[in-house]
């Protein structure tokens, strides 16, 4: 199959409305979408993806007073959430209406949903009379893609179409939150930070970790990871002596080490701006990825913000490789 990277908006329509994939630019990452009620359509994004089936999808809309077609019972303190953060990168679990099929949750009562801050991505779900399911358009447990590049690389030859919207605003995933008894809970760490939503909610319970039995199955050590190995420490000088330094590839908050070629290192905010590293950290890894390196050192960032997020991502990749 022949992969395309295109600005229309009428192809990906055409697409969608046939229940095939297409790459779509959110303000996250990009996301493989189809038709979320369709089974057949969200069958393909499993296929493509090589994504178990445990691992259920989040579904976007157009707008926050299209949540109540596909869930109920929604708190108050979702609405709350909803007025600060939506547009934006946050999903919300919610009980499912039926109209959703079993698929889209893996089983599951709840059906996550968002709504996406990117005009080209509002504009597309304003033209369809279906909401999109869509996970992050990499193939299961690799880099999440944020350019129209990364998607080609990963998934090319597996659809037809990405509709190019740019470079990913916010560069890691949407923060999930479920409620429990009132109480908002954190099931991944992502773009908007536990302190941002602290600020609204009051209590926070931070449920991040990978359990035996995960509420959100996408939350195990698999995901995020490149092919090379990763070191994720506060100290990266202290493991250039098990390697030369040619083969070492970092990456770093603010500043380079000393010992390695600075083509092999990658500085995710030279003024020290966690949302800038956040937007950079996929496409640094991606990069480093493909120099065919013996080892990646990556550094630990502060634990605020998106630090937290970024860590996460690190930690999670570090981990498996
Ligand atoms: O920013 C994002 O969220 C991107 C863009 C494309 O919107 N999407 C994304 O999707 O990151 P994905 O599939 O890569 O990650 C979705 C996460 C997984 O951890 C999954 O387990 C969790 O959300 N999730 C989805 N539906 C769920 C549900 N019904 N209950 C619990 N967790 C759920
Ligand atoms: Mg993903």
């Amino acid at each position: 199959m022949k992969t395309t990277i295109g600005r229309e908006l009428s192809v990906a329509i055409d697409l969608l409305s046939k229940n095939e994939v297409v790459a779509i630019p959110t303000e996250t990452v990009y996301g493989l979408a189809g038709n979320a009620l369709n089974i057949q359509a969200v069958q393909k994004i499993f296929a493509v993806k090589n994504r178990p089936l445990n691992n259920p999808l989040i579904v976007h809309l157009a707008a926050a007073d299209c949540l109540t077609e596909i869930a109920e019972n929604i708190p108050e303190l979702a609405w709350q959430l909803l007025e600060k953060f939506s547009p934006g990168p946050l999903t919300l679990l919610l009980p499912k209406k039926y109209i959703i099929p079993d698929i889209v949750t893996a089983g599951l009562m709840n059906v996550a949903v968002r709504i996406p801050k990117h005009n080209l991505a509002l504009e597309l779900l304003r033209n369809i009379n279906f909401p999109l399911a869509a996970p992050s358009a990499n193939p299961f447990g690799y880099i999440s893609p944020t350019k129209p590049e990364h998607v080609l690389k990963q998934l090319g030859g597996k659809i037809s179409y990405i509709l190019d919207g740019g470079t990913c605003e916010k560069g890691i995933e949407s923060t999930v939150v479920g409620f429990e008894n009132d109480t908002v809970v954190i099931h991944r760490l992502g773009a908007v930070s536990m302190e941002e939503i602290k600020k609204v909610a009051g209590k926070v319970i931070v449920k991040n970790k990978e359990t035996a039995k995960p509420a959100s199955p996408g939350m195990l050590s698999k995901h995020y990871s490149p092919k090379t190995k990763i070191i994720f420490t506060e100290t990266p000088e202290e493991f250039l002596k098990d390697f030369n330094p040619e083969d070492v590839g970092v990456i770093a908050f603010k500043k380079y080490l000393k010992q390695v070629p600075t083509e092999n290192q990658i500085l995710l905010s030279p003024a020290g701006d966690l949302n800038e590293a956040a937007k950079n950290l996929y496409s640094a890894l991606h990069v480093l990825d493909s120099k065919n390196l013996k080892i990646i050192l990556a550094e630990k960032f502060p634990d605020k913000g998106n630090g937290k997020a970024i860590n996460d991502r690190l930690g999670r990749a570090a981990d498996l490789s």
